[in-house]
């Protein structure tokens, strides 16, 4: 099922939450609505289930117009962060629940409940009760139920934030796994980036309540549509220095250093642009030879290391460096850039030049 939003827009009083969007969400794939907390994203959904009616526009389920549709009628499956399993009821209760309020014949609930039972894998659990289990046990059953009236859609706003991070990382692979085995048109709505691009083949960006983007992860992450973009998806965050165009490169604000761009760009001379590197683009030995930079701090971040240091005196950048290298803090450090993963944006707009 292919959901389309066409210029919609909700405003609640003086807030718009969504403004103007106008996206598809492909059929059979999982795509993730990303973004800052208030960005719009759960609004986002709730038009899409028909929770929260729409101030204009419109959504479409494949070509069918169900904008005016209460959410019953809409055939979506829905999960919260806050899962709101029955209590009283065993985890196959939970499951069959709504399939009894569909009148489903209980032969074919109890089959469709096993069915959904090995999907999220709870086969051993059936007869729990929701207090007996823990919380990635919880949101299983809970997309289970969610299945099991055959949605068309299935939305999840926010399921895995309740989660510790191990289990976070678990959930994620699980829901993807799931998401694959039952190809279910799946949106699933998150702050964070990670998440969304471990999880999504298809991610749309929002700030405001306006479109930002929507792209694969990986081209989200390699060709950011605005600076925006850029300082949303990666980790350790992209570096970004300010200056202006300089006989083909950036003269650094406060200082006289000028780096060399590792890419083609044709920008009137004194424009004031933002140089956006990221830590993976940055090369940093001996005989590299771009720029020289003076090293703050060398520190473990996962299993790499990074270097913190200055360039021109007071702009700040983070890179990798290997662990062969033996330069320690207070030294100077010669610097290379990759042409992937750096770019130029307005110094104002934060619209993309390069
Ligand atoms: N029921 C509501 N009444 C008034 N304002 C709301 C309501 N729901 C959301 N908003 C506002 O709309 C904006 C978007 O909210 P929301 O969609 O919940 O963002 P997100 O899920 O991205 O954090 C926020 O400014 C929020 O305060
Ligand atoms: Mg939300």
């Amino acid at each position: 099922m292919r959901i389309t939003l066409q210029n919609l827009t909700k405003r609640f009083g003086e807030t718009v939450a969504v403004d103007d969007l106008s996206v598809t969400f492909p059929s059979g794939k999982l795509t993730a609505i990303l973004g800052p907390s208030g960005c719009g994203k759960t609004t986002t959904l709730n038009l899409i289930s028909g929770i929260v009616p729409v101030s204009e526009g419109k959504v479409f389920f494949d070509d069918k117009n169900v904008t005016a549709l209460p959410p019953e009628g809409r055939g979506i499956g829905l999960v919260f962060q806050n899962y709101a399993l029955y209590p009283h009821m065993t985890v196959l209760q939970n499951i069959c629940f709504p399939m009894e309020m569909k009148k489903t014949p209980k032969k074919e609930r109890l089959a469709r409940a096993g069915k959904l039972g090995e999907l999220v894998h709870i086969t051993s659990l059936m007869n729990r009760k929701p207090a007996e289990l823990s919380g990635g046990q919880q949101q299983r059953v809970a997309i289970a139920r969610a299945l099991a009236k055959k949605p068309d859609v299935l939305l999840l706003d926010e399921p895995l934030s309740n989660l510790d991070a191990k289990l976070r990382v678990e959930m994620r692979e699980e829901i993807r796994r799931i998401q694959r085995e039952s190809k279910i048109t799946t949106v699933f709505v998150t702050h964070d980036q990670e998440e969304a691009s471990s999880i999504a083949d298809e991610i749309i960006l929002l700030k405001d309540g306006v479109l930002q983007q929507q792209d694969s992860p990986r081209r989200l992450y390699d060709e950011p549509a605005s600076l925006f973009v850029a300082d949303f998806l990666g980790t350790p965050t992209i570096n970004q220095l300010t200056g202006i165009i300089r006989g083909g490169g950036v003269l650094l604000d406060g200082s006289n250093i000028t780096i060399p761009l590792p890419m083609d760009e044709n920008l009137p001379e004194g424009l004031a642009v933002i140089l956006a590197i990221r830590a993976e683009s940055i090369i940093a030995r001996p005989e590299a030879l771009d720029f020289r930079a003076s090293v703050i701090e060398r520190y473990s971040f996962g299993k790499d290391e990074l270097i913190r240091f200055y360039v021109g005196c007071e702009q700040e950048m983070r890179g990798y460096v290997p662990s062969e290298i033996n330069i320690q803090e207070g030294e100077d450090l010669p610097i290379a850039l990759q042409k992937k993963g750096v770019f130029l944006f307005d110094a104002e707009s934060g619209a993309r030049y390069a």
